[in-house]
């Protein structure tokens, strides 16, 4: 994570924090604000965000910018709320103790708060010179983080009693990655709507790998606990598929993902890239190894 799309997005969540924070700001939320968003993760939504508006011919696109920096922030929220003890009790995330582990309960709702307030006023400061677009980002982001379709609608799933799997995967994992492609094409000044079918199927798949990891990985490699949706009662592609169904449903994702790049100028780079990345992701969530024996 050291090339140059990486540092730019390290930077410019960096530019968006310190305008939430300042000085006479209460010190422990800005810490806590600091903790959830820093160390990175594999900041893979905001990195498909700049690739897509690659893609669509805005290498630099400061728009773009904005709106994958609005997206990585929103998915560090959901973070510190998913790991609450209201709803997976999570004690460590990216390797450290998750927020409410470091700064309390109370510290990590406002965290996860602040950081929703802060992805919105992220969009809108960021692209004061493109009205028209903004309005079209912002509402693009609320819906996919709403409470009918989006990562809200994900964790409220979880309190009912009879959850569709694909319904929670999509609405948990895949409306971000959805947010993330719509974004960066309509950033730069292309139809979102023509890439919303790879953010699906990409988001469907990267959770598939987050059942499987959590059902054969290692919280080591992880930086987070495993084994928490069997514990827990979690619909599971796993639990659900078992790990060779889930798999072969992870591989074939993938595939219509590939398929679903639509026609632009960059399309033979975001494919190597998607390649690469999921290559990496796949190794890292330790399935790689799992298909080898599901497909053998
Ligand atoms: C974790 O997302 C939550 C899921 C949707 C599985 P990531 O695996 O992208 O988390 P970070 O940002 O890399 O820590
Ligand atoms: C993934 O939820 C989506 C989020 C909103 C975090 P999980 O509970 O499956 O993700 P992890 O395993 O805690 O990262
Ligand atoms: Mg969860
Ligand atoms: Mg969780």
């Amino acid at each position: 994570m050291s090339d140059a799309l990486s540092k730019r997005i390290e930077a410019s969540l960096e530019e968006s924090l310190s305008c939430a924070v300042g000085l006479g700001s209460p010190p422990t939320l800005r810490e806590a604000l600091h903790h959830a968003v820093f160390p990175a993760g594999g900041r893979i939504r905001p990195r498909l965000c700049l690739e897509v508006a690659r893609a669509c011919g805005a290498p630099s696109s400061p728009l773009a910018e904005g709106a994958a920096t609005a997206i990585e922030l929103v998915h560090c929220a959901s973070l510190v709320h998913d790991d609450l003890p209201c709803f997976d009790d999570a004690p460590t995330r990216r390797g450290q103790p998750s927020v409410h582990a470091a700064y309390g309960e109370a510290t990590a709702v406002l965290a996860g708060d602040a950081l929703l307030v802060l992805a919105f006023e992220t969009l809108a400061r960021r692209g004061e010179h493109a009205p028209g677009q903004v309005v079209a980002l912002v509402r693009t982001l609320a819906r996919y983080v709403g409470g009918a379709h989006g990562i809200i609608a994900g964790q409220a799933w979880e309190v009912e009693s009879s959850v569709p799997l694909a319904a929670y995967h999509r609405a948990k994992t895949a409306s971000l990655f959805e947010a993330a492609v719509v974004s960066g094409a309509v950033a730069a000044g292309h139809d979102g709507a023509a890439w919303r079918a790879l953010g699906d199927r990409l988001g469907m798949a990267y959770q598939v790998a987050d059942d499987l990891a959590d059902a054969v990985g290692l919280a080591s490699d992880l930086g987070k606990p495993v084994g928490r949706d069997g514990e827990l009662g979690r619909p599971s592609a796993a639990r659900e598929l078992g790990v060779e169904g889930a798999s072969r449903r992870l591989y074939r994702l993938l595939d219509d993902a590939r398929d679903a790049v639509p026609p632009c100028a960059g399309r033979a780079e975001i494919l190597a890239w998607l390649r690469k990345t999921l290559d990496a992701l796949l190794v890292s969530r330790g399935v790689d190894s799992v298909r080898r024996s599901a497909v053998a």
